[in-house]
C-alpha cells in the first residue's frame, strides 16, 4: 500500500466556459477532451468515500478528505481501481448507505502538469477546478505558483469552499424549502403556484410564495414573497435561489423578480429554475439579468 497521493486544488464558478476554453487554449494546454463522470458518494464516517464511473474510462473508488478553505487547497487521497462497479455500488450503498450522486460533463485539459476541469454538472450549472497534483517529495510550493498563474489567466476571482456534492445536498434542501411554501401560495386567479427559497450568507433558508389578490395588480410575486422575509430575518446578502411552480417546465422568474434579486445576489451567484416534476436547471442570475443596473451603479 502507498501513501495517500496529495495535490493542491481550487474551484470556481465558470461564468463563460468558452472562453475558459479558449483561454486554456491560448496557454497551450493540452486537450484531453470531454468525460461524462458519475460519482456515487456514501455515507463515511470520516473524510469522503465516493465511486467514480468515467466514460470513456473505467470506475474508480476515490477515500479523500477536502478540507473547506477559499483559497487553494491541499486534497489528500486514495483511488482503487473497481472492476465491478455495480456489484460494489450496491454493497457500499446496503453498508453505508448512499448520500448524493453527482453526474457531469468534463473538459480535461492538461497545462505544466495541472488539470483543468471544465465542469457542467447536472443541477448546479459550470465551473472551472484546477488541480495541481504534487510528487510525493514536493512541498506542495511549486504546485501552488502555477495554480496562482492559471488563476490570473482565467480571470478566476472567487474560489468555492464547497464541493459538488455539497452544492447539491444544499440545492435540494433550497428547493424543499421553495417547493414546501409554494404549497402554501395565495393563487386563486391565476391557479398557477410559485414558491422562492433563498440562501443568505449566513446560509439560513428564507421562503416564500405567490400571493394573488382580486385587485388583480395588488399581487406579489414568490421571489418578494421570499425577499421580505429575508429581510425580516436581518439578512441582506443572498448566495443562492430557488424558483419553482407546478408542472413539468422549470419556472423563470418574471423581469421584476430579477431586477429584486439582483438587489441582494451577486451576478455569478446560482439560481435554480425548478419544477414539481423534477426538471433543474441551474444559471447565474446574469445570465437571466445581463447587463443590468444594480446599488453600487448609484452615487456614494
Ligand atoms: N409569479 C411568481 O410568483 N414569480 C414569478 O417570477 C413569475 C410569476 C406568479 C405571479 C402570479 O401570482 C402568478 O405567478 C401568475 O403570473
Amino acid at each position: 500500500m502507498s501513501a495517500p497521493r496529495r495535490n493542491v486544488e481550487l474551484k470556481a464558478l465558470d461564468p463563460d466556459p468558452a472562453r475558459s476554453l479558449a483561454a486554456c487554449r491560448d496557454l497551450g494546454a493540452e486537450d484531453r477532451g470531454v468525460l461524462r463522470q458519475r460519482d456515487t458518494y456514501f455515507r463515511a464516517r470520516a473524510g469522503r468515500l465516493k465511486l467514480r464511473e468515467q466514460e470513456p474510462g473505467g470506475a474508480t473508488l476515490i477515500q479523500y478528505d477536502r478540507p473547506d478553505a477559499a483559497a487553494a487547497r491541499e486534497s489528500r487521497y486514495r483511488l482503487t481501481p473497481v472492476p465491478d462497479p455495480d456489484e460494489l455500488r450496491a454493497s457500499l450503498d446496503a453498508a453505508l448507505g448512499t448520500l448524493v450522486v453527482v453526474d457531469k460533463e468534463r473538459h480535461l485539459l492538461l497545462w505544466e502538469g495541472v488539470r483543468i476541469h471544465l465542469d457542467t454538472v447536472a443541477g448546479l450549472g459550470s465551473f472551472v477546478e484546477l488541480e495541481g497534483v504534487a510528487p510525493p517529495e514536493s512541498d506542495l510550493g511549486p504546485e501552488r505558483e502555477k495554480l496562482a498563474r492559471l488563476q490570473r489567466a482565467l480571470g478566476i476571482e472567487e474560489i468555492l469552499t464547497d464541493s459538488y456534492s455539497d452544492r447539491l445536498l444544499g440545492a435540494d434542501a433550497l428547493v424543499a424549502a421553495a417547493r414546501e411554501a409554494m404549497g402554501r401560495a395565495h393563487a386563486p386567479y391565476s391557479r398557477f403556484h410559485v414558491g422562492a427559497a433563498l440562501r443568505a450568507d449566513d446560509g439560513s433558508i428564507h421562503a416564500g410564495a405567490n400571493v394573488e389578490n382580486a385587485a388583480y395588480p395588488q399581487g406579489q410575486c414568490a421571489e418578494a414573497s421570499a425577499i421580505g422575509v429575508l429581510v425580516a430575518a436581518g439578512r441582506t446578502r443572498v448566495a443562492e435561489a430557488a424558483v419553482i411552480a407546478e408542472g413539468g417546465d422549470v419556472c423563470v422568474p418574471c423581469g421584476g423578480c430579477r431586477q429584486r434579486l439582483r438587489e441582494f445576489m451577486p451576478l455569478d451567484a446560482p439560481v435554480h429554475l425548478c419544477s414539481t416534476a423534477g426538471e433543474r436547471r441551474t444559471v447565474a442570475l446574469e445570465t437571466l439579468l445581463p447587463m443590468s443596473f444594480g446599488p453600487e451603479h448609484l452615487p456614494a
